[in-house]
């Protein structure tokens, strides 16, 4: 059973619903276009951040954890939630951060500081290095009572969260759609009991590699859907980069639909989808749900 703690912070989550957007351009073409609106969950455990710490956190209570280390970069939805929970939850928190200090922090990393977040910052060249620890026992010199998280929560145990939000849509759909960074929700949507075809939009370049990342992630699990696959190439030029079209892409929808976006993972896929949509990919008839995976926070990058 759930830990105590965690379950009185699910219950004060917000519900994840179901969105129609009606569009012309998407009607036009005979299909319909769905946004499961984990955003709505909470403003700062928001989206897939709070699907995939879950039953990390589950694990860490469970090991009688006192400091969960991780790493991230400067805006990370990723640190900034986990920041926030560990001051809930009365774990201490450390975080390695790619790139120097900067003289004054972020809003995001003002906002870890202020939960009790120890922040260290740390070469590019040793931020690479630390992704070759995989295993919450794996970072080396870890003291007991201390429990590595990898980049974006990327472990087995974050699978099983994001399987939950599958299993909450209670509408027939024929294809899941959902923005990858380190490919985490992705795996974890394709491990769920469902055989519908999934697409991840990668939301960085040459990211072809992420194929192998969620291959390793799937293989102790007992998951059958091959029916899934990378779309690369609505990264708008790396991650974190945005254009002007995209930024007008996601204006308009937001004028339109009276839905928050932000540019890094879903507006990327919902520009991606729409592009799909007008060349006629998905066939006439067919509904497409596809994932807001919140993270609004972050776009307090973009507007200072
Ligand atoms: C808002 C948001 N969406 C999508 C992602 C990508 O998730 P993943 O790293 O599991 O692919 C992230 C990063 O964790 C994120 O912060």
């Amino acid at each position: 059973m759930l830990n105590k703690q965690l379950i009185a912070l699910e219950r004060n989550l917000g519900v994840s619903t179901l969105t129609q957007i009606i569009e012309p351009c998407i009607q036009e073409q005979g299909v319909e276009l769905y946004l499961k609106r984990d955003d709505l969950l909470h403003p700062i455990i928001s989206g897939n951040k709070w699907r995939k710490l879950k039953y990390i956190l589950e694990h860490a209570l469970a090991l009688n954890t006192q400091k969960i280390i991780s790493m991230g970069g400067a805006y990370s939805n990723h640190l900034h939630a986990l920041a926030y929970v560990g001051k809930l939850l009365g774990i201490q928190t450390e975080a390695r951060i790619r790139g120097e200090r900067p003289e004054i922090l972020n809003p995001t990393l003002n906002d870890m500081f202020d939960w009790g977040m120890h922040l260290e910052f740390i070469s590019r060249s040793d931020y690479r290095l630390l992704r070759e620890y995989k295993a919450y026992d794996a970072l080396p010199g870890l003291q007991k009572g201390e429990y590595w998280l990898p980049e974006g929560g990327a472990m087995l145990s974050a699978l099983r969260g994001v399987t939950e939000l599958v299993a909450e849509i209670d509408l027939d759909y024929d294809v899941l759609c959902v923005p990858c960074g380190t490919a985490t929700t992705l795996a974890g949507i394709i491990s769920a009991r469902s055989n519908k075809q999934v697409i991840g939009f990668a939301a960085l370049k040459e990211a072809a590699y992420l194929n192998d990342e969620v291959k390793t992630l799937l293989k102790n699990t007992a998951c059958h859907n091959d029916k899934w696959f990378i779309q690369l190439q609505y990264h708008f030029g790396g991650f974190a980069k945005i254009t002007p079209e995209l930024l007008q892409f996601i204006q308009q929808f937001e004028k339109a639909q009276h839905i928050k976006l932000e540019p890094i993972y879903t507006g990327k896929m919902l520009y991606g989808i729409y592009d799909l949509i007008r060349q006629g990919y998905f066939k006439s008839g067919q509904r497409i749900i596809a994932i807001h995976t919140g993270g609004l926070q972050g776009n307090r990058g973009f507007n200072s």
